[in-house]
């Protein structure tokens, strides 16, 4: 080992002149420079060129000296713009001369440029400073890479890989805290990172840009202009090049960790790092000042007082004072996130994996959060009374300004956001550890506000890490952690703070909690640490983290890290994005501008509209992020944005979209797929865009076949938005607006069971009803009339969810055919396996139609229609006159059909619909049990209607009682529609993808909303 305490070379400067002109030719004078070892000159030729003389500390093996050589000739030959310094070569010829010493020792001498610039010492430290910094060194080090030389193996108190041996000179420090301090570092250095950096990469470094080594370019202040003093050269671990610079260049900074961030980044950009480097950078810096300090503290204590020895000794101990305060895993996730690096290992993959599995997650809250209405607490605004009265810690008074403002708008759940800067955060444990006066203000948990006492559960399962109580006011009071481990992604820990103590008293670490088990519940003031009730919801992808060590407020400037160790705790909870951001217009000025640019008598549902951004499956989200489970549209057949109808459409579109009067597989494929599902007969399809579409064809269809316009339709039938379609609704010609009923349409009685004559047995309902339709044909025939078209929905929907009674369509399609007429189904909206039985409503009452419409369902959204006949219809409409429909048929829209016919087989929905439609019908049943105004439940698979009655006798229909309902439900987040010549029909369409789950929220919304309803009225 180098004896360091020999003393440098007693060489004058008279010798040194002589040494220069002798060794390497330069008549120059010499003037001495500073140094601890050797004896260095600073030699100017007369030509005006700079250099610097070294002779070596005798005690120095030669070998060393060789190295030293051996790495600027490697230098020079590899990387000659390195701004090093350069070799000058003696005489001779050689790298090194060889003088004798005043003391008859021998030693090396070399001779090498003097680099211009300002000592980093000297110079200002800027962010860009540090990456200029970095960057020199990791572009020497990438030159060095592969070189070696005998000498470069040394052993030595400046290698890191040596900073164990610095517990051998604690005794030399006096202050019993301050060698506790170096002892923490000793610790930690001996039980885990020694035994880590065997696996490092090493290879020669400089090891010593210390900030006098490091010359700054007094022209650009931002750039190193070169590095300089190869004494401490080494082979030894690469991460020990950044530790050993940052351990100087970060020395009272505002940020440290910061600043060794920009200086890590900046050699990583030349040299890239490996995470397990930076893993151990935060260690390294410490143990270099832990070095630095002990070593000063034994020469101080061997030696008279030098100066330069103990020259960076107060700056050291203060930057080891504040790393001890740091907590490593977060300082070394503010290094590794700078260098590109996750902050934690697998953070990314855990914030992927919960995003991609959030729906199957279990709710936390008894009411899945996305439904509630929401709101964010104000915490935002720092003038606010709410976050003024929480930062006096006075958490009644915040509490009541909540809770009123909770019962003005409506609100169930208030929400304070992941980032959120806030001033509520007064007390002392707020302070940062990282920036120097700076305050942790920014929020990094997901707060969901409700009152004391409200339930929380778990979305996945999970083993309980800890529970404890923290007492600091303004601090989480109960705190509950838990483990995740969910298959396919990595750890991650979810810490529940302000809980109620009860949490602490039933749980225990180790337990197992399976998803959706009970976590604790919301504690009040007294239990939370003063606060308003709420649960500070928070995810660390860090699980060796403590949960007091869990930062549940962080500094702004490190958000980003912050991010990845404790990201957005929303999608975990259930806590839709648009919560948080809200787009486009508000809901007023989107009235106002219908008002303003559409057709004043476009219908919009509610009294309060609903402005919906987003749709998901059985949700419809609004813009405010509250989800409602859509029991109304039927359009989405399968679910809202259903991923497979999505790509059909998009790869289509991306691909082909043209018309009909080319070839394309996609038209007849689905033509074959479609009439596939029909009965033998229906076998002819043609393509069009919307329902009305499809019965304006089918109209012409059947006036071509049978060479007649008469058709007779079903009271308070609607079969489309046409002026002939118009005249074949009685629910849009008969009501305001209306022109009656046209000549040629006769219309039949509604063959509503419900409100049959009580004298009619049931097993006669479909043989009287349709005496009605003998009554219009022979009507018909009076007026020397015969029908050419019998039209109607297979189970009449704006009439009020009619359910036709048993053997009706028979009935009546023998009657039609009988006087010469076609029989056609408007499929429009209960076609597509929606009663779950069968593929088309019409099949459950046995018969085949003529002709067939399809829309709304078809394309799950997208507009496209059908219509199916038989091959004589067909050739009846060839009369010549060709079809064209410039959509209808188009290679985007057969995509989209297809995909909703495989879908539905593939996923067994029509199976689906059965079950769920025959558990909603039982569960119905039993409400209907309860509420007296439930005068009929009626269904078939996902087909349903509930008729309001103010009277089961009379059955008098209950119109005010269910648009109040119809209200309420949507008030409590669920869509369902009125329906019926009085609007007393509750209707519902939910998709085919509804589950249990989705049917017991239902089934529970409608019984809440009756129930409280039917209490006001009371
Ligand atoms: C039974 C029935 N037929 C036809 C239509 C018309 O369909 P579209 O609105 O797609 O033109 C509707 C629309 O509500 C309908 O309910």
């Amino acid at each position: 080992m180098t004896n360091v305490s020999h003393p440098a070379p007693q060489v004058s400067q008279n010798e040194a002149v002589d040494i220069a002109m002798r060794h390497f030719g330069i008549a120059g004078t010499a003037a001495p420079l500073d140094s601890e070892r050797d004896r260095n000159f600073k030699l100017t030729a007369p030509d005006h060129s700079l250099w610097i003389l070294k002779i070596v500390n005798a005690s120095e093996p030669l070998v060393e000296s060789e190295f030293q050589t051996a790495l600027f000739d490697h230098l020079e030959r590899n990387s000659p713009d390195l701004a090093v310094p350069r070799l000058r070569k003696t005489v001779q010829g050689a790298s090194l001369a060889h003088a004798k010493g005043p003391g008859g020792g021998d030693h090396a001498v070399r001779l090498v440029s003097w680099l211009p610039g300002r000592p980093l010492a000297e110079s200002q430290t800027t962010p860009a400073l540090l990456e200029s910094l970095g960057s020199a060194l990791g572009r020497l080090d990438r030159a060095l890479q592969g070189f070696i030389h005998p000498g470069a193996l040394r052993s030595f108190d400046w290698d890191i890989r040596q900073a164990g041996a610095a517990r051998q000179r604690l005794h030399h420090i006096d202050d019993e805290q301050d060698r506790a301090l170096l002892e923490r570092f000793l610790d930690h250095f001996d039980a885990v990172v020694a035994a880590r950096l065997p696996a490092l990469r090493a290879q020669v470094i400089h090891n010593d840009a210390n900030d006098w080594n490091v010359l700054v370019d007094p022209e650009r202040p931002e750039r190193v202009a070169g590095l300089i003093d190869f004494g401490d050269a080494l082979h030894s671990v690469l991460i020990a090049e950044v530790a050993v610079a940052c351990a100087y260049a970060i020395l009272d900074a505002e940020d440290p960790i910061g600043a060794a961030a920009r200086l890590a980044a900046g050699f990583h950009a030349e040299y890239p790092l490996r995470e397990e480097e930076l893993d151990l950078l935060f260690d390294l810096i410490a143990m270099r000042l832990v070095t630095s300090v002990t070593l000063s503290a034994a020469r101080r204590d061997r030696t008279a007082d030098n100066p330069y020895l103990s020259i960076s000794e107060a700056p050291a101990w203060r930057l080891l004072r504040r790393l001890d305060r740091m907590n490593r895993r977060f300082a070394t996730a503010i290094l590794r996130h700078a260098c590109g690096f996750e902050a934690a290992p697998g953070a990314r993959a855990v914030t992927g994996w919960i995003a991609a599995n959030r729906l199957q997650l279990a709710p936390i809250l008894d009411r899945h959060p996305a439904t509630l209405a929401k709101a964010l607490v104000p915490y935002g605004d720092p003038h606010n009374p709410m976050t003024v009265t929480s930062a006096a810690q006075q958490p009644e008074k915040a509490t009541a300004w909540w809770d009123a403002y909770c019962a003005e708008h409506g609100i169930a759940l208030g929400i304070g956001p992941w980032g959120e800067a806030r001033t509520v955060y007064t007390s002392d444990i707020f302070q940062s550890r990282f920036v120097e006066g700076a305050r942790r203000a920014n929020h990094l948990g997901l707060d969901l506000f409700m009152p004391a006492g409200t339930r929380l559960y778990t979305p996945l399962a999970a083993t309980v890490r800890s529970v404890e109580i923290e007492e600091d006011p303004l601090g989480y009071g109960c705190l509950v952690a838990l483990e995740h481990r969910p298959q396919g992604c990595p750890p991650f820990v979810t810490l529940w703070g302000h809980m109620a103590h009860e949490a602490g008293r039933r749980l225990k670490a180790g337990d197992c909690l399976e998803a959706g088990a009970l976590v604790g519940e919301m504690g009040t003031p007294v239990e939370n640490g003063g606060w308003a009730p709420h649960l500070h919801f928070q995810i660390s992808t860090d699980t060796s983290l403590a949960a007091r060590d869990i930062l549940g407020v962080g500094e702004e400037r490190y958000l980003a890290v912050w991010k990845e160790l404790f990201p957005d705790a929303a999608d975990l909870a259930g806590i839709p994005p648009e919560t948080f951001r809200q787009n486009g217009r508000s809901r007023p000025e989107i009235v106002a501008a219908r008002k303003a640019s559409l057709l004043p008598n476009l219908s919009i549902s509610y009294s309060e509209p609903i402005k919906f951004v987003r749709g998901e499956g059985v949700w419809l989200i609004d813009d405010r992020g509250r989800a409602y489970l859509d029991c109304f549209n039927n359009v989405c057949h399968l679910g809202h944005a259903h991923p497979d109808v999505v790509e059909a459409i998009a790869g289509q579109a991306a691909k082909l979209n043209t018309n009909t009067r080319y070839l394309h597989d996609a038209i007849v494929t689905y033509a074959e797929r479609l009439t596939a599902t029909l009965p033998a007969g229906l076998s002819v399809a043609s393509f069009a865009c919307s329902g009305s579409e499809a019965n304006s064809l089918m109209l012409r269809m059947a006036r071509s076949h049978t060479g007649r316009s008469e058709a007779i339709v079903l009271d308070w039938a609607y079969h489309g938005t046409t002026q002939e379609l118009i005249d074949l609704s009685p629910y849009k010609y008969k009501r305001k607006g209306g022109k009656g009923r046209p000549a040629h349409v006769f219309e039949a009685t509604i063959s509503d069971s419900y409100h049959a004559p009580a004298e009619w047995p049931v097993d006669e309902h479909a043989k009287r009803f349709a005496e009605s339709v003998a009554e219009q044909i022979a009507d018909m025939a009076r007026q020397g009339r015969a029908p050419g078209l019998f039209l109607a929905e297979s189970i009449p929907s704006v009439a009020g969810q009619v359910f036709l009674p048993e053997g009706y369509l028979a009935e009546v399609y023998a009657l039609v055919r009988a006087a010469g007429g076609i029989c056609a189904a408007d499929e429009v909206q209960v076609g597509f396996g929606r009663v779950g039985s069968h593929w088309w409503a019409f099949e459950t009452q046995g018969v085949t139609p003529d002709i067939v419409t399809m829309g709304k369902p078809i394309g799950n959204g997208h507009p496209m229609a059908a219509v199916v006949t038989t091959s004589e219809i067909a050739a009846s409409f060839n009369n010549g006159m060709e079809y064209f429909n410039t959509f209808g048929g188009n290679p985007v829209s057969c995509a989209a059909g297809l995909a909703v016919l495989d879908v539905i087989e593939r996923d067994g929905l029509r199976r689906n619909a059965l079950e769920i439609g025959n558990y909603l019908m039982a569960r119905f049943k039993a409400l209907q049990d309860r509420y007296d105004v439930i005068g009929d439940v009626r269904g078939q698979g996902l087909f349903l209607g509930i008729e309001l009655v103010e009277d089961r006798k009379s059955k008098a229909p209950a119109t005010a009682l269910a648009r109040r309902i119809n209200d309420r439900v949507r008030a409590r987040g669920v869509l369902i529609g009125t329906e019926g010549p009085h609007d007393n029909v509750l209707k519902m369409r939910p998709p085919m993808i509804f589950s249990r789950a989705n049917a017991d929220h239902l089934v529970g919304v409608v019984d809440e909303t009756l129930a409280a309803v039917l209490a006001e009225r009371a």
